[in-house]
């Protein structure tokens, strides 16, 4: 193949990621080659938009599509596979209506979800899924999450709190503070704005608890946080808006933040326990979604989060961006893996950062029941190939921190999703387990489940849908889900 060949053929592989998959399918038996350990017994469920568009109108932002949850339940090392899309209030009145109705996050105006939005409506959830309040839900970043069967990925309906605490604009990343308590965040826009941490218990029916608050004048865009031991940790991106120019723009709600390199990126650190902000650090400016953890050591805090100079990478990710039909593609720079030093034993108001490896990192993970908010040792992500820049994610990479070194796993024209980490029974070290991603293989035009030794990074086995998978966001491992 020429060159320019291999350009259109990555091209079209690429745009095969944001392409609508349509079918709803369940499949009882995938063809698996290699072999899936017998251990690994339960569910990874995963979500993320898989519809672009409805009759003659398409969503413009890749992270306004119709959300699909996908199941790959593993017995006795075989696959099972279901999909099931996400009967939102939007993908129910636009399949009825034949055209796209409601809001998005870069596509229509955004007041009409933003500000209308009450706790009973059902969102497009297209981002995260998570086990909470003894259910298992869907997230973006309404305040209120879809709840589904982890069965058959039918949608039950919203999350019913049971507390008058109120926010517009949510987090699709809770941590599990332990087994005591899920903690997350949102805002509530307003004259003056508020920022909220709260805790949600096990009590049912389920309450939120606000552990501490502060105002905000101005708003930055914050797609994840992080915990350690005693702390909430925030970091406040340059990537900001006034919130009243929200209500008045009508514009998408993501087009309404600018980048104001020259305020720097905030750190918020806030106590757990009593929820007042113990200290602030400022930063050279940076833009992330995604923290990967943080730890205390020596009384400081340490924050690793996948970081970009700017916040360009959200113009990238357009869909006409993505699929490659315009003319000048803007690459956006890849994330790098930065740890962050808070310097909470002085009187220093300053993070800096180091480089934890050259390697770009995406969609990161961890060992997270054991290690999250804990010091550790191993990272998961997507990477992509500086050999081979002209594409996003095309190989997974496995991160040793305190050696400073990657490995990474590969294949021609195929490109992997989230890594998601499961701890093998027994298990001794941080990496005893295998790690799985759903890859899309460009050249045959289908998507597989990759099981990879966590350890090695190498292929253990695969099992293969006759479809293709749009590109994804986030997933988890269900052990209980048959
Ligand atoms: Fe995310």
């Amino acid at each position: 193949m020429s060159h320019s060949t291999q350009e259109q053929h990555a091209g079209s592989a690429i745009a095969l990621g944001y392409t609508s998959l349509d079918e709803e399918i369940v499949l009882d038996h995938l063809p698996v080659s290699g072999n899936i350990p017998t251990w690994l017994e339960g569910s990874l469920l995963r979500n993320g938009p898989a519809k672009f568009e409805v009759g003659e109108q398409r969503y413009r932002h890749w992270f306004d599509g119709f959300s699909m949850l996908h199941r790959f339940t593993f017995q006795q090392g075989q696959v099972a596979y279901a999909n099931r899309f996400l009967r939102s209030d939007s993908y129910v009145e636009s399949m009825r209506k034949q055209r796209l109705t409601g809001s998005a996050f870069g596509t229509t105006d955004p007041c009409k979800a933003i500000f209308r939005k009450t706790q009973s409506a059902l969102i497009n959830a297209n981002v995260s899924v998570d086990q909470m309040v003894g259910e298992f839900v869907a997230m973006t970043e309404a305040p209120v999450p879809v709840r589904f069967d982890p069965h058959t990925l039918d949608t039950l309906g919203v999350v019913e709190y049971d507390d008058r605490l109120t926010g517009h604009h949510g987090c699709a990343h809770p941590h599990h503070d332990g087994t005591r308590q899920v903690l997350s965040f949102m805002t509530e826009f307003g004259p003056q704005s508020e920022f909220k941490v709260f805790a949600i218990g096990n009590q049912a029916p389920p309450q939120r608890r606000l552990v501490g608050s502060y105002a905000v004048d101005i708003y930055s865009y914050i797609h994840s946080f992080s915990i350690s031991e005693h702390y909430i940790i925030i970091a406040e991106y340059p990537y900001q808006m006034k919130p009243l120019d929200l209500l008045q723009s009508g514009k998408p709600f993501i087009e309404n933040f600018h980048w104001y390199p020259e305020h720097g990126t905030r750190f918020v650190v806030m106590d757990k326990q009593d929820g007042h902000v113990v200290r602030t650090f400022q930063a050279e400016s940076f833009f992330s979604f995604h923290h990967i953890n943080a730890f205390e050591r020596d009384g400081d805090i340490f924050v690793d989060l996948a970081a970009y100079p700017d916040a360009t990478i959200i113009r990238g990710l357009y869909l006409d961006q993505l699929r490659g039909e315009l003319h000048a593609i803007e690459l956006p720079h890849p994330s790098e893996f930065r740890r962050y030093h808070l310097p909470l034993s002085s009187e220093a108001t300053t993070a800096g950062y180091e480089r934890i490896t050259n390697m770009s990192i995406e969609l990161p993970t961890i060992n997270y029941r054991r290690y999250n908010a804990h010091d550790y040792g191993v990272a998961y992500g997507i990477s992509t190939d500086k050999q081979n820049p002209a594409v996003i994610a095309n190989q997974l990479v496995r991160v040793d921190i305190r050696n400073r070194s990657a490995l990474t796993w590969a294949e021609e024209n195929c490109y992997p999703g989230e890594p998601v980490f499961v701890e093998a029974p027994n298990a001794q070290a941080e990496d005893d387990g295998v790690v799985l991603s759903v890859v899309l293989d460009g050249q045959k035009c289908n998507s597989f489940l990759l099981v990879l030794h966590a350890q090695t990074f190498q292929e253990i086995g695969r099992a293969e849908v006759p479809h293709h998978i749009p590109f994804g966001f986030h997933g988890l491992f269900f052990p209980g889900i048959e």
